[in-house]
């Protein structure tokens, strides 16, 4: 899928509530702020400017320039200083900083490798740090229909994002469903549910 294409177009009015939900989900894992925070896959940020709040420095990771450059935008739109941006790969980033919190909403099933993103997430995580994983549960296709060149996961059971989460190392790993909703696909109605998975370091 090319995201730099989308970017202009992502904030719709259904992902903008999908992002008010997803939020509510992370923010119920945080605890108390504000702390240390990288989203992964942050698109055009509008998971990490819900929690700007929680927020003492933030770093906003994803592999599309063009959702960056939207992102950046809303940052000098909003006068907010605490949080920087990294456009790139992050199997190949060498961050010299460590977070509290890291989070990632809706990006695992967009990537093959996603255990090897996991782990290197990880490796960003500060000793009691948690990572919090947010996509979609087992899907028959229909979401990602109108995508060309789809080349990701048709979702995850909770069970197997546990087990990634726990086999990168982290403990007290657990998940749940919180959310549903309708995804207009071909002038249908297709169902779809999201999942949170956490994990402490
Ligand atoms: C469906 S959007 C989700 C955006 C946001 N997290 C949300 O839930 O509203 C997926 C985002 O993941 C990013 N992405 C996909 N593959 C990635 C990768 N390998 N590394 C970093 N970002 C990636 C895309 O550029 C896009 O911004």
């Amino acid at each position: 899928m090319d995201f730099n294409q989308l970017a202009s177009t992502l904030d719709t009015d259904i992902r903008i509530k999908r992002a008010q939900a997803v939020s509510i989900e992370i923010e119920s894992y945080i605890g108390h702020g504000p702390l240390e925070v990288m989203e992964f896959g942050c698109g055009t940020g509008l998971i990490s400017l819900n929690l700007k709040k929680k927020i003492s420095e933030g770093l906003m990771v994803d592999s599309s320039s063009k959702m960056i450059k939207e992102l950046e935008q809303k940052l000098v739109d909003q006068n907010i200083t605490n949080i920087q941006t990294y456009t790139g790969d992050i199997l190949e980033s060498d961050f010299d900083r460590k977070f509290d919190i890291i989070y990632s909403s809706m990006v695992m099933h967009h990537i093959k490798d996603f255990q090897s993103v996991i782990k290197k997430l990880v490796s960003y995580l500060k000793t009691n740090g948690k990572l919090i994983i947010v996509d979609l549960l087992p899907d028959n296709g229909e979401f990602h229909r109108e995508h060309e060149n789809f080349e990701g996961h048709h979702g995850f059971t909770i069970n197997e994002m546990v087990s990634a989460l726990t086999e990168a190392g982290l403990k007290e790993v657990s998940g749940r469903k919180f959310y549903s909703s309708y995804k207009p696909v071909e002038n249908k109605k297709h169902p779809y549910s999201l999942f949170s998975v956490v994990g402490i370091k």
